[in-house]
């Protein structure tokens, strides 16, 4: 399968992507995940992506669509992926649908995750992540590590993120609004949307997208 992840920041995409992927054996692509891999690693890429991240920007799509298009082209998403952070403005969906033409491929669904501005807030407040991986995320009320400050899956120490502050939070559901948000009409009118609540525990929402894409029990 071939699935994008949609939603405000702070929404659960990565969250949801962890399990998703996972369910259906298909790896998890965050374009967030891999600037941050490329800033730990001090990387030209990661120096040009973090003033733009830091400010709560999006990174030019310059750096981001070739940067996407390298990671589906690696052997284990030969058969499927799970985009999450990607696309994230028009000239980005029609770069992925571009690249998808030709590989003579589609997309199967666009799982676009539903949650009101004030729990998105809430969530982004308490949310840590870890050094080693930014993909292991916890959060100190709703998803504890069992050691506080602690990553349960690799031992790595959790921190909370530079463009986690609240005026940068702002900026980012702004441009969300603005630059993200018109990419939902962009796949309803191929009929690829499928909107999740995504307020609840964690395994329900995932029980949620399953069952949207065919796989529920
Ligand atoms: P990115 O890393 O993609 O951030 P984002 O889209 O803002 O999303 P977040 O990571 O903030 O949230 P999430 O929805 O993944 O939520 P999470 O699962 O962590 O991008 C960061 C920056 O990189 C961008 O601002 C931009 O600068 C740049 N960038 C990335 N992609 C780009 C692109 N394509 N083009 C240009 N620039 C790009 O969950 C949040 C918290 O809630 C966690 O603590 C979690 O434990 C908790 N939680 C999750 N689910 C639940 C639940 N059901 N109940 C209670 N708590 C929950």
């Amino acid at each position: 399968m071939r699935i994008v992840l949609v939603g405000p920041p702070g929404a659960g995409k990565g969250t949801q992507a962890a399990y998703l992927a996972k369910n259906l054996a298909i790896p998890h692509i965050s374009t967030g995940d891999l600037f941050r891999a490329n800033i730990s690693q001090g990387t030209p890429l990661g120096v040009e992506a973090k003033s733009y991240m830091d400010a709560g920007n999006l990174v030019p799509d310059s750096v981001t669509i070739g940067m996407a298009e390298d990671r589906m082209e690696q052997a284990d998403a030969a058969d499927g992926f799970l985009l999450d952070g990607f696309p994230r403005n028009l000239g980005q969906a029609e770069a992925l649908d571009a690249y998808l033409e030709r590989k003579g491929l589609t997309l199967d669904a666009v799982l676009d995750l539903e949650v009101p501005e004030d729990e998105v807030v809430k969530r982004i407040a308490g949310r840590r992540i870890c050094r080693k991986d930014s993909s292991h995320v916890f959060h100190v009320e709703y998803n504890k590590p069992a050691a506080e400050g602690v990553c349960d899956a690799c031992g790595g120490e959790l921190y909370q993120r530079e463009d986690d502050r609240e005026e940068t939070v702002r900026k980012r559901l702004e441009v969300y609004h603005s630059e993200t948000e018109p990419i939902i009409d962009y796949y309803k009118a191929q009929d690829l949307v499928v909107t999740i609540p995504a307020l609840g525990k964690v395994a329900e929402v995932t029980q949620r997208a399953m069952h949207a894409l065919g796989r529920g029990e």
